[in-house]
């Protein structure tokens, strides 16, 4: 079994990424748990004076995320560029420097807008950031959904508030290939030339 940390972008409580998120699970291979982390919001604007004594929210997302074997991430756009609640909570992520749980996992990015372009900008800064973090990102299908309120169903239950064929097939494979690159270390494979800067400088 893999576990999933599910990450939204938007703090907005009928927020169309959040609801994608929660429309997964029906997605996902059976042996994928995932679980969306609503607590981003809790999380203090990141400053290094605060990485001595980090407060309870930041350990709490340390935490979820080293007990994942994988990530998703649905974000919107604002103004071109992902929202400051998630760079804000990557930037925690990926401290403390040098021991980040975060390097090594392996993810998928998605990203979606009632707009034209599906949020493509904010996606694109999200897999630059990945890069530069060492976590492993599922290349494609990439899957930026535009005009996303004309594909959810907001009186259907969560489970099935995603309604478009296209969007649930793209999703499905998607998550069938987090599985894969889960189930193929990946991510692990990414990192080891890390390991090896870091033991370098060490020796
Ligand atoms: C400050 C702000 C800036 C926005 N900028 C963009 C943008 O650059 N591109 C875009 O497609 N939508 C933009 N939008 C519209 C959002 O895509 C829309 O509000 C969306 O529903 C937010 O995602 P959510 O439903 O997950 O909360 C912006 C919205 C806000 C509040």
């Amino acid at each position: 079994m893999s576990r999933v940390l599910a990450l939204s972008g938007s703090l907005r409580a009928s927020s169309f990424n959040t609801w994608i998120l929660h429309a997964l699970p029906a997605l996902a291979p059976e042996d994928m748990h995932l679980h969306v982390y609503e607590h981003l919001g809790d999380l203090p604007h990141f400053s290094e004076d605060l990485e001595a004594d980090p407060p309870a929210a930041v350990r709490a997302l340390w935490r979820a995320l080293a007990d994942a074997d994988g990530l998703i991430v649905a974000t919107p756009e604002y103004n071109g560029g992902m929202p400051g609640v998630l760079k804000n909570a990557l930037d925690w992520a990926s401290r403390p420097y040098g021991s980040s749980v975060l390097p090594g996992h392996a993810a998928v990015v998605l990203s979606s807008s009632p707009g034209i372009f599906g949020g493509i900008r904010a996606q694109a800064q999200l897999r630059e950031l990945f890069a530069l973090l060492n976590v492993y990102v599922v290349g494609g299908p990439q899957v930026a959904i535009p005009e996303v309120h004309t594909r959810l169903d907001p009186t259907a239950d969560p489970a099935h508030r995603l309604t478009d064929p296209t969007t649930r097939a793209m999703l499905t494979s998607l998550l069938h290939g987090l599985a894969e690159a889960i189930d193929h270390q990946a991510g692990n494979r990414l990192i080891k030339p890390l390991h090896h800067w870091q033991n370098g400088l060490a020796a």
